[in-house]
């Protein structure tokens, strides 16, 4: 059977968007609508597999459905909703964990870098995270889910889900979503180590730009940001031994939209003494309009709360029904749709 395509995508509200989220997620979302339609929503129940202090949490949902709308996440073209608004996540998510296998999620690697030595400690919820994600996916029938890098595998854990509840239950129910990973951003590193990916949750600030960053604080993190003595090579080949050089010329080309062979042979020859200045101001000139525009609706938050109650109205009437239907193929009695 060929499904309709519907995209779906999920940001975690566990702390403050960075520049990685913003390139490698919501920028490439915005580009999205209007083509095919789009669901977009705001994990919380996957940001309590770790401890959040519950006033933050409401906070930073609240500031990340800020961060969609303020980069172009129009909530007429696209469904935009917190993940526990909706509670076919949750269903899903219990019967699909039903389907999955311990043996998979053990291969998880997220798992094994979030749980570290501590494996026998942490939730259970942060082993079960992978099925719920899979829920998340599914109860939409997506078929293309637009993820950095690192998401990979889970998306590809959703389709080995997805294709044994349809051999199990001898049905064409769910479709095999794809991930989709494309553009020079997909893997945005830390401006202090070029080994790790910038993330919200480092203990160190300066290894990420933050979304509510203002225009001074960007450019000194970009200035202070970690590279070599070397000048730029014309080409990407160039750079194979250069991490921290490849994440600024990759982020420089994500955010001017050119490829990031172009970018090496523009300031071919220069050192980064000129590199990072041009790159503070093109990032200053990307990001600020999207502070700013986060700062006028952060003043209104009832008025993003009713965003939110409409889009959950939304995505609980694609998802509900479609759970309903997982539920009977499952075996059980018909009850409430
Ligand atoms: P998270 O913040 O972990 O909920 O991630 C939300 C989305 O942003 C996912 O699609 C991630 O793959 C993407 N993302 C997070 N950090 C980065 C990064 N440093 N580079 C590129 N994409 C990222
Ligand atoms: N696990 C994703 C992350 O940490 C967030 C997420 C949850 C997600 N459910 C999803 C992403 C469904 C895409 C589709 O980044």
């Amino acid at each position: 059977m060929t499904h309709a395509p519907r995209i779906f995508s999920g940001i975690q509200p566990s702390g403050g968007l960075t520049l990685g989220n913003y390139l490698g997620a919501l920028k490439r979302f915005a580009e999205k609508q209007g083509q095919v339609e789009t669901v977009f929503c705001l994990v919380d129940l996957h940001a309590i597999t770790v401890w959040q202090d519950p006033e933050r949490l409401r906070q930073q949902t609240r500031e990340a459905a800020a961060a969609f709308l303020a980069s172009g996440i129009d909530p007429a073209q696209s469904v935009l909703f917190v993940q526990s608004h909706v509670p076919a996540h949750t269903e899903l998510g219990w019967m699909l964990s039903c389907v999955a296998r311990v043996g998979w999620m053990n291969r998880m690697t997220q798992f094994k870098d979030k749980a570290g030595k501590n494996a026998e400690a942490v939730s259970l919820g942060l082993y079960a995270y992978p099925a719920l994600m899979a829920a998340d996916i599914l109860a939409y029938k997506a078929t293309h889910v637009p993820v950095g890098e690192d998401q990979k595998q889970h998306v590809e854990l959703t389709r080995d889900i997805a294709a044994k509840f349809n051999h199990d239950y001898g049905v064409d129910f769910f479709p095999l979503p794809e991930p989709v990973i494309e553009g020079a951003a997909t893997r945005v590193m830390s401006l202090r180590d070029g080994s790790k990916k910038m993330s919200k949750s480092d203990p160190s600030d300066a290894s990420r730009i933050n979304l509510t960053d203002d225009a001074d604080t960007i450019a000194q993190k970009i200035r202070k940001a970690r590279t070599d003595a070397d000048p730029l090579p014309g080409s990407m080949a160039g750079l194979k031994d250069r991490p921290e050089a490849r994440n600024l010329v990759n982020i420089h080309a994500a955010l001017t939209g050119e490829t990031p062979d172009a970018v090496c042979a523009r300031f071919e020859g220069q050192g980064f003494g000129a590199f990072k200045p041009a790159l503070a101001e093109v990032a200053v000139g990307v990001l600020s309009p999207i502070t700013a525009r986060m700062n006028a609706l952060m003043a209104d938050p009832a008025e993003i709360d009713r965003i939110l109650l409409a889009g959950a109205e939304r995505a609980h009437a694609i998802a509900a029904p479609i759970v309903a239907d997982a539920r009977e193929i499952m075996g059980m009695i018909r009850g409430a749709r």
